[in-house]
């Protein structure tokens, strides 16, 4: 199991390019179930998700070439023949987001069979709005044996109100409703920059779609669809996640690649905190010289303050003078990170969905083990002010969202490795850490 050794203290300097959005690359490779034609996908991220996501639509029959045509980034993926619509536990157990393919499984082959995902550390992630959405428009929907049995001869038009805002729930049935008989209403949608970015691939694979990254959205659903090629917007969490490690070590990161119009909540509660954020159309630039001050953040939905940013913002409070209240509304179970904030030394209190985080503390480092993507980001974040070599364990879960994290670091100047075996690297190469 991966690990990251990581010397803190080095303020970070220099360039760091974003890849795509994991978040939006998902949804998209699921859209290409929706037609027999090819569909190609730039800017694809390399990462873990990316690769479950392969073998799902492989499992069911589907031809998927990550870094197509020598093309790191390009992904290629043609449903002529899907098989085996089953989207089978193995892999499901591994990614929630494969439910993502129930919506165009039903609305392509008519029928589906998707393991229940299942919670995960964040929370229970139910998806009985999902279910709901498409028993609307008609689809048959048994639950046994743990998977969801799903049956329609052709989904038809409904309105749809969705009970909570449900980002992959919007996605799936927007998707189910593009080739659905009449029209389809949904209102209280996901606003997601990576909603707009699924509706703009099926824009052009032929859909007619009206208000994406509103809270309705108008489908005219059609008889079929064709192939496309679209680009991945970058990922606004990636390039989040960099601004909180240019402000926390006091150092002057440029990001390039990246949308300074997806980060609007991040860089409004930076500046509020005294960190400098300079904007252009593709390019954010932080730096933070001077005592940087707490402030409170409340996740909410887009455009709101994400709480895929919550962890990560945490960090950075522990560094601030002042006290921050952190509230997370999305999740019922999203700190897992604070415990091991607080082995490192941070003044981190919990009562129900709020942290109360009082800085500045100096962090030390410590071992500490991640549990979530975004948690693991926010450990990296900690340990990258901490005094001395922390040890992060299971960085298996920041693979499955950030690309090439520690060489991109590296390129700004951190002391970070991974090993595999912290006995065995730790007395042979200790010294390459500290050089
Ligand atoms: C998406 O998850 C993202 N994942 C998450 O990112 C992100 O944290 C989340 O949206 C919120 O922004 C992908 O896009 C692949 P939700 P999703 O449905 O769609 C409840 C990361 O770190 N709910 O918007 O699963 C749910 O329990 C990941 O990259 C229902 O009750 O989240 C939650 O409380 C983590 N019933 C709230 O809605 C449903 O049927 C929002 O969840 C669906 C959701």
């Amino acid at each position: 199991m991966d690990k990251f050794i990581i010397r803190g203290g080095i303020p970070l300097q220099g360039t760091v390019r974003i890849s795509g959005a994991k978040n939006s690359a998902l949804p998209c490779m699921a859209a290409a179930i929706l037609t027999e034609e090819e569909v190609i996908l730039e800017n694809v991220p390399d990462v873990r998700d990316i690769e479950t996501e392969r073998k799902l639509l492989s499992s069911m029959g589907a031809e998927v070439e990550l870094g197509y045509g020598r093309a790191h980034h390009r992904t290629r993926i043609r449903c002529a023949l899907l098989s085996d619509p089953v989207a089978k536990y193995e892999i499901v157990k591994t990614m929630r987001a494969s439910s993502l393919v129930l919506g165009p499984l039903i609305a392509r082959t008519g029928m589906a069979r998707v393991a229940m995902p299942g919670g995960c550390a964040i929370g229970g992630r139910p998806i009985d709005l999902h279910i709901k959405g498409l028993q609307a428009m008609g689809a048959e929907i048994l639950q046994e044996h743990g998977y969801l049995e799903a049956r329609a001869k052709r989904l038809r038009g409904a309105h749809i109100v969705f009970d909570k805002i449900t980002v992959t729930g919007t996605e799936d049935l927007l998707m189910a409703a593009v080739l659905a008989e009449g029209e389809t209403l949904m209102e209280n949608c996901a606003r997601e920059p990576e909603v707009t970015d699924l509706a703009s691939l099926l824009t052009a694979m032929g859909a007619r779609i009206e208000g994406a990254g509103t809270p309705t959205i108008r489908v005219q659903g059609v008889e079929r669809l064709h192939g496309a090629r679209h680009r991945i917007n970058p990922d606004r969490i990636e390039a989040g996640t960099f601004l909180v490690a240019g402000a926390i070590t006091g150092g002057d990161i440029t990001l390039a690649g990246c949308n300074p119009k997806h980060l609007s909540a991040v860089v409004h509660k930076l500046r509020e905190c005294g960190v400098q954020c300079d904007l252009t159309d593709d390019t954010v630039r932080v730096t933070s010289q001077g005592a940087v001050r707490g402030a409170d953040i409340s996740t909410e939905e887009y455009p709101g303050f994400p709480t895929d940013m919550q962890a990560q913002f945490m960090a950075f409070a522990t560094q601030a003078e002042g006290t921050s209240l952190v509230t997370e509304n999305i999740f019922e179970n999203r700190f897992m990170h604070v415990q091991e904030l607080v082995r490192m030394g941070a003044n981190i209190r919990v009562d129900g969905r709020t942290a109360t985080v009082r800085g500045k503390t100096s962090l030390s480092s410590a071992a500490v083990m991640a549990s979530d993507l975004r948690a693991s980001a926010s450990l990296v974040l900690a340990a990258l002010v901490a005094e001395g070599e922390t040890i992060i364990d299971r960085v298996y879960h920041i693979d499955r969202g950030y690309e090439r994290i520690e060489e991109k670091l590296r390129g700004v100047g951190a002391k970070i490795r991974r090993i595999g075996n912290v006995f065995r690297e730790n007395e042979a190469s200790a010294a390459q850490v500290t050089a």
